[in-house]
């Protein structure tokens, strides 16, 4: 099978998140025929629209709810301003799914704690309701999600919804609300550190992806913690092409982003301090 063959899809639902954020929801079709997806939590789809070009995004859906592909996309360059004036029912290009994504089954039976910032929401999303779907299968699950403002919150009220669950601690802070109505916490992503309580350190993963700045103060606190360095996982960015190992775009050394990441270990990353 040609490894660069593309699958149509349909754009079945679009709407906007932040001001710079539209949310696509798309259906791939094989003549009248949907396809069937399979795909695990944190993998990425390279889209592409002819002519213009093609780039990685992650999937913000879960595999649990069959059918559909959920992305997450920041208006940034040419591609992306392209996809943004696309109308419900317009098509678009995907290869994949690609990248190593979270090793969920090794997760199942551990407590889990979802970090993300800014558009670290699309990747851990996925996780997130992976989770919730298939929720007897996890411990605890704690959700931490940080913004600038209650504007810049991806995926905002669906999150707000959360915090009435009972089956997770879901976590939610902005560094600034002018609003005044603003209903969660106020102060950066660590400060909500102090609210996880009741954890098995040793027998927690916790997931981390959002804006550079983040990790390192992110990881600081999960090591404090006592998380096992094997166990913390992060999802990391590259510059990409191929998306399948070929092109080198994404190497560092003798690693492919694309293949062995995009989620990798903090002891990856201390072994190998540019993939931060
Ligand atoms: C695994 C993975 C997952 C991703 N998931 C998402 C996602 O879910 N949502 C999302 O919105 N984005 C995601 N991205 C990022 C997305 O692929 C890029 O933003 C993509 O380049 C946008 O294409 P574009 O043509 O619109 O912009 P581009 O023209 O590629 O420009 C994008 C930005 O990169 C800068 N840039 C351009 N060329 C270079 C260069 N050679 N070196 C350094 N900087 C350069 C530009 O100035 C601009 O700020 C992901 C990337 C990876 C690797
Ligand atoms: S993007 Fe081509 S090798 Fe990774």
């Amino acid at each position: 099978m040609n490894p660069y063959e593309m699958q149509r899809a349909r754009i079945v639902r679009i709407y906007r998140l932040t001001d710079d954020v539209k949310f696509f929801q798309v259906r791939p079709y094989m003549g009248t025929e949907v396809c069937e997806l399979n795909y695990r939590p944190g993998q990425f789809m390279m889209i592409s629209l002819p002519g213009i070009g093609e780039a990685p995004f992650s999937i913000s859906s879960t595999p649990s709810r069959p059918g559909l592909y959920e992305f997450c996309i920041r208006k940034v360059g040419r591609l992306t301003e392209k996809i943004f004036e696309l109308k419900e029912n317009a098509v678009i290009w995907l290869r994949g799914p690609y990248g190593n994504g979270f090793p969920v089954e090794q997760m199942e039976g551990h407590d889990l704690l979802i970090i993300m910032g800014g558009l670290g929401a699309a990747p851990l999303r996925s996780l997130l309701l992976y989770a919730l779907d298939n929720r007897e299968l996890f411990g605890k699950i704690y959700l931490l999600h940080g913004a600038r403002t209650p504007d810049d919150m991806l995926f905002r009220e669906e999150f707000l919804e959360l915090m009435h669950r009972d089956d997770l601690v879901c976590l939610l802070t902005v560094d600034r609300d002018d609003t005044g109505r603003w209903p969660a916490y106020t102060g950066v992503v660590t400060e909500l550190f102090r609210y996880v309580k009741g954890i098995d350190p040793k027998n927690t993963y916790a997931a981390v992806c959002g804006p550079p700045v983040m990790y390192k103060f992110v990881v600081e606190k999960l090591v404090e913690l006592q998380i096992p360095k094997n166990q913390i996982l992060m999802t990391l960015e590259r510059r990409m092409k191929c998306g399948i190992g070929k092109c080198g775009h994404c190497a560092i050394e003798y690693i492919y982003t694309c293949l062995d990441g995009p989620v990798f270990t903090y002891w990856d990353v201390l072994h190998m301090k540019e993939l931060i």
